[in-house]
């Protein structure tokens, strides 16, 4: 496995390949990040992970900071999953200066859910991985593809319109949450809890799977059900941002009407401490 710093330097190795697979991280790596590398190795000649804690993501109060950065201990994970190429720039040398062009992503969709309680997050996103996309393919003579996880299932989206958009020729493709056994969403962030929190992370998904069972029963009263599973977690000691059920395709609220087909899909986020945790569940 190759291990590369620079832009002149990924260009140049990747010059020999047609069609790269790329899964973009921002390191820390557990299996849920390694799953999407084993997913991403038949669908292209060589499997390139990158690895870059983007700083315009991160609100000024956030953590960005003190983001783990343990590149030895993710290459090693990654050698091991069967990626070809690591690609983690230093700051310097991926914004050598102030990213001032950015990608903007269209407010109905990036300034609903995590867009609004974590403002310019999708613009940040949006701009990283374009850059990593024109990083990693610019060379690329055939099939492009990028692989995304659905923990994060309105990052995937804004990707997805954001490709679609501006006509990248590079298919997006994700892959399932993966989970610990008693059902938290694997996440870089589950470091940040203490033992106490961390028994008490899986109420999340147990909320959000709530919320789904009852869906699934034919409930319709959806503002009760997200009401209920809020007062839930609040009682518990959670500050959750949002429990809510959206359409698959433009996560918007469903109409009474229409949502009986399914289609719908639980996201959630609330902090447990300093904590902030985010799940979803398709019904
Ligand atoms: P990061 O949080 O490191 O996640 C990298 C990829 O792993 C994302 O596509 C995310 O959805 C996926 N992922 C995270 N937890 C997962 C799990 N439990 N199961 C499956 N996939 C999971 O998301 C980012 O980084 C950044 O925003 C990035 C896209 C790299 C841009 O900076």
């Amino acid at each position: 496995m190759k291990i590369i710093h620079t832009l002149p330097e990924l260009r140049t190795h990747l010059a020999q390949f047609k069609h790269p697979a790329l899964v973009p991280t921002m390191g820390n790596l557990h299996d849920g990040h390694l799953a999407l590398v084993r997913q991403a190795k038949p669908l292209g000649d060589v499997t390139v992970a990158s690895i870059f804690v983007n700083r315009l993501q991160f609100a000024p109060h956030e953590d960005f900071d003190t983001y783990p950065r343990t590149l030895q201990a993710d290459c090693a994970k990654l050698e091991s999953a069967g990626c070809d190429v690591v690609f983690a720039p230093s700051e310097k040398e991926f914004y050598p200066e102030p990213q001032t062009f950015k990608v903007q992503p269209p407010p109905d969709l990036a300034d609903i859910l995590e867009g609004h309680f974590r403002p310019g997050f999708f613009t940040g996103v949006c701009t990283v991985v374009f850059k990593l996309f024109n990083a990693v393919f610019s060379e690329a003579q055939g099939s492009r593809v990028a692989v995304f996880g659905k923990k994060d299932y309105q990052q995937q989206m804004v990707i997805r319109r954001m490709v679609q958009q501006f006509a990248l020729p590079i298919s997006i493709h994700t892959g399932d949450t993966l989970r610990a056994p008693d059902g938290l969403a694997l996440s870089s962030r589950n470091g940040y809890l203490s033992a106490d929190e961390r028994a008490e992370a899986v109420q999340l998904s147990r909320a959000l799977n709530a919320i789904a069972d009852a869906l699934r029963q034919g409930e319709q009263d959806i503002a009760s059900l997200e009401a209920r599973a809020m007062q839930t977690l609040t009682k518990r000691g959670w500050q959750p941002d949002y429990l809510t059920v959206r359409r698959r395709h433009d996560l918007q609220a469903p109409q009474a009407a229409n949502f009986g087909g399914g289609a719908l899909v639980v996201l959630g986020a609330a902090r447990l401490g300093k904590t902030r945790l985010i799940d979803n569940l398709e019904v």
